[in-house]
């Protein structure tokens, strides 16, 4: 835009005069662009509503936040690929090693690598232990600090130290907790014995044999049975 000369208007004001400045081609033009932006941006958004409004945009956030930190399955198994394990080696690094130890050893926290369990020895307790905390015992919550495939890859990690003996150990803490598998497979076959026994005893396969379960043992009424293995019950 070629210079304008500053030039002095014609009209007066009670003697006061004015110069005629034009404003600066940039800015009017930045200006006249904001103005179709402005018109360009409701259409979009309001008018021919090709956008996400506010409103969707947030339910959207939402529900993906609600996807990630959904309550975990309590009957899941451990991750354990390589990618997973790697991965939660990395999240323990950065987020639990200060007070569990670099090795799990242990420190402010617990010892992640003996058999002795505060708050229990399965991974589910781990999974659990991990999002609800123990914030009275300097154990945090991290159920709103981590989505759930973080958790569960950390926790994996965790599964992993079991039995490491790392240098500088914590003394243990809590009980001791057996193998699951161990423990399972005995009960659940004293518990087999037990119930085909009492089966045979009052025709109770019959009655439940259209779901093809064997019954449970609670269901039998607990006068046929032994009552010791009654409690041992996992799940
Ligand atoms: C600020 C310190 C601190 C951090 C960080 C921390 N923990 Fe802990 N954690 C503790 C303490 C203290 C306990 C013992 C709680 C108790 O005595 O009941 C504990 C207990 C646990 C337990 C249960 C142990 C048991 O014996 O039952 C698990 C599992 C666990 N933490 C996992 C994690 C994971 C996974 C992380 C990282 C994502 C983590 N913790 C980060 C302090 C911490």
């Amino acid at each position: 835009m070629a210079k304008i000369e500053d030039r002095i208007l014609e009209h007066s004001y009670d003697g006061i005069r004015e110069y005629d400045n034009p404003l600066p081609g940039w800015w009017l033009y930045l200006f006249i662009l904001t103005i179709i932006w402005a018109f360009s941006y409701m259409y979009y958004y309001h008018v021919a509503n090709i956008g996400p409004g506010q409103d969707v945009e947030y339910t959207q956030e939402m529900a993906k936040f609600q996807l990630a930190f959904e309550d975990i399955p309590a009957d899941l198994a451990p991750l354990t690929d390589d990618a997973s394990i790697n991965e939660g080696s990395e999240i323990f690094k950065k987020n639990c090693l200060i007070c569990h130890g670099p090795e799990g050893q242990g420190g402010v926290g617990p010892n992640m690598t003996d058999e002795y369990w505060i708050h229990g020895g399965r991974y589910e307790d781990m999974v659990r232990t991990t999002q609800n905390g123990v914030p009275e015992k300097g154990m945090i919550s991290w159920k709103m600090m981590m989505p759930n495939d973080q958790i569960l890859k950390v926790t994996s990690f965790l599964m992993t130290l079991r039995g490491t003996n790392p240098p500088n150990p914590k003394a243990p803490q809590g009980e001791l907790y057996v193998e699951q598998e161990a423990e399972e497979a005995e009960v659940s076959e004293e518990r087999i014995s037990e119930e085909t026994k009492a089966a045979a005893a009052t025709d109770i396969i019959d009655t439940n044999s259209e779901t093809g379960d064997i019954p449970a043992v609670d269901s039998l009424g607990a006068d046929n049975l032994g009552t010791d293995n009654l409690d041992t019950d996992n799940k």
